[in-house]
Formats: C-alpha cells, structure tokens, sequence
C-alpha cells in the first residue's frame, strides 16, 4: 500500500543529488575546523541570514538550547510564546542546561506584542524576581498554525525588546517557509534577532542539521556550548554537504508545498464533520479539528488507509506537506478522510 506521511516535514527523504553529495564530498575534522562542507555551509548560512558568523549543529533543539545559553546566565529569565517549540517541547533544556526559567507568553498568533513584552519584564529592583534577560520568538510558529510573522510585527517587538535591554533569538526552524511565503528577504527576518536557529532537516529536505546564526562573539559562545552538550562531530561534512545544496535548491520549492497546504486545508474545510480555520495556512502546516471523531481515531482510520498525520489535541489533527509530497497525494488525501469520516 502507498504511504502519504504527512507526519511532519522532518519525514523528507535526502534528495539524489544530496545522496550523491553526502557520498563524494571532502571531508576533515570539524572539531578541528577543517571540514571544507561544514565551513561552507557556515559561511553561506551567515552571508544568506546577514549575520557574522554560523555554527552546524546536529538539531533544532540544540540550536535553541545553544540560543538561551548564550543569550542568559543562570537564574535569569527568558521571555517565550506559551505555545513555543523552546518552552514545550524540549525536555526543559533551559532549566535544566541554562538554569534558566522560560516566562510563558500567551498570545491568539504566536505573534507577541512591544505592550505584552513590556508588560512580562520583570521589575529590576525587586531582587526577589529573576532577572528578564531575553525573549524567543518563533517564526514561523508551529504550535499556532504554522503561521508567518508580519515583519513590521516582528521589528516592532524586537525594537521593544531591545530597547528594554533584553537579547533577543529566533527558533526560525522554517524561518525559509517565512521568507517564501510573505516573499520576504530572509535577512530582512534574521535582522530582527541577535541570534537564529534555522533547521536543514524539515522542509529542506536534509537528513539532519541545523545552523546557529549570530554575531561572531555569539558564535564561539555557541561552540563552546556546543562541544559542552557533546554536538561538536567529526566528519560532519557528510551532512552539511546536503545542507549546501539544501541552501542552493531546496528553498523556492517550498512555494510548492505551500500551495499544497493551501488545496488541502481548503478540501478539508469542505468536509462534513471538519473545522479548520483558513487564515491559518500561510505555510505548509494545517491544523484542523474534528465534530465527531477524536484526533487519536481519525489517525488511526486513516493510518489503515495509507495516510499518516499526527493528533495534536483530543479532536486536533496535523498534517503537514514536503518534499516527496505530489498534489495527486493531495487529492488522495482528501479522498481517504472524506471516507473515514464518513464511515
Ligand atoms: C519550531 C521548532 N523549533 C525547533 C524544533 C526542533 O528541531 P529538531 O527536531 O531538529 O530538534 C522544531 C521541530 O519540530 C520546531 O518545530
């Protein structure tokens, strides 16, 4: 039976010329500095985000775990969305690594306004209070939809944030699906924080990676961190030679799964049974709920059929488009949850 694994976009299979690449690229020992594809990809990431310098680092996770060491000290405090990947889904790496606290945010968008982060800075004077030390955002943001940031938003929160002294990083793990999607310079983006994290292994396609980005003071802090957490790897070119070709080809083509997203939120939309809110699908995430099925059955349903997703909720559902994804698998997409739901 055929497999449509909308899953996540961290399910893309490397790309021939990628397999090609990860088979014939030179290598040296990056720990020494002398892998010839990692110091490319690294001088890329940071000419492409407009920043100093760039690390490679083995995930998104080490990357935003780097993000708040090098952006706090212990017993400070970070300011984050509720709903952020940094504060939900990373085993409370800044407490645990940074000794840092996370102050949740709430916020309708993932979009975090200058009045709410004023309003989570904590007093200075009061020494029973941590100290407010940094702010994350996320963009685009997973957890509310995949949705894009308005850069005016993002520079009016970062112009607060600083303003307050506080440092600013970005979780951009799809900050490409960002720039493509509201055709904006990605360095128009990356310029909003001191320090970004972007992941090669999403919707680019890669089989691991991700780049931390930031001035070049940042970045030996962020190798130091790096060899501490046991992220420092060898031949790592391997790797950061599909990261390369990611970078070169792997970016317009996100459009693509966009569109996709686009034709497949509105096809569920159509069904009996589906709520799913259009405004949302900016990119190539689609939440949508359902009237009489819990999440957990519907990915089972459809998981019998050939259609992996994943539930996010008690009547939640997350499908996401990729590479590898056609818009034939769209339709057959929408074919299989019109029968599940309908039996
Ligand atoms: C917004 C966001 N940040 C960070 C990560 C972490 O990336 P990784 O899975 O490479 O650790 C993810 C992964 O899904 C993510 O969605």
């Amino acid at each position: 039976m055929p497999v449509i694994d909308l899953r996540s976009d961290t399910v893309t299979m490397p790309t021939p010329e990628m397999r090609k690449a990860m088979a014939t690229a030179p290598l040296g020992d990056d720990v020494f500095g002398d892998d010839p594809m990692v110091n490319e990809l690294e001088q890329m990431a940071a000419e492409r985000l407009g920043k100093e310098a760039a690390l490679f680092l083995p995930s998104g996770t080490m990357g935003n775990v780097v993000g708040v060491a090098v952006n706090t000290r212990p017993g400070e405090e970070m300011i984050a969305d509720a709903d952020a990947h940094v504060f939900l889904y990373e085993g409370a790496g800044a407490a645990v690594i940074s000794g840092v606290q996370i102050r949740p945010v709430a916020t309708a968008t993932g979009v975090m306004t200058p009045a709410q982060i004023e309003a989570a800075i904590r007093p200075r004077d009061d020494f029973h209070q941590p100290i407010t030390a940094a702010v994350s955002f996320e963009d685009t943001h997973n957890r509310h939809g995949g949705v894009v940031w308005p850069l005016k938003d993002l520079r009016a929160a970062a112009q607060t944030a600083r303003g307050l002294g506080l440092r600013v990083h970005l979780d951009g793990a799809r900050i490409f699906n960002a720039s493509v999607a509201a055709g904006t310079d990605v360095a128009d983006i990356a310029a909003c924080a001191d320090t970004v994290t972007f992941c090669l292994s999403k919707g680019l396609g890669c089989p691991a990676g991700s780049v931390f980005c930031g001035s070049a003071e940042d970045v030996d802090q962020a190798r130091r961190w790096r060899k501490r957490l046991g992220g420092a790897m060898r031949q790592a070119g391997v790797i950061a030679a599909t990261g390369v070709i990611a970078l070169r080809t792997m970016v317009d083509r996100l459009a693509e799964d966009h569109a996709n997203a686009c034709t497949l939120a509105e096809g569920l939309a159509e069904l009996s049974g589906v709520r799913c809110d259009l405004s949302r699908v900016q990119t190539n995430l689609v939440f949508f709920d359902l009237e009489r099925m819990t999440g957990s059955e519907f990915e089972a349903e459809c998981g019998k059929r050939g259609v992996l997703g994943g539930a996010t909720g008690p009547n939640r559902v997350r499908f996401v488009t990729h590479y590898g994804i056609t818009a034939g698998d769209i339709q057959s997409t929408l074919k299989i949850c019109e029968e599940v739901l309908s039996t």
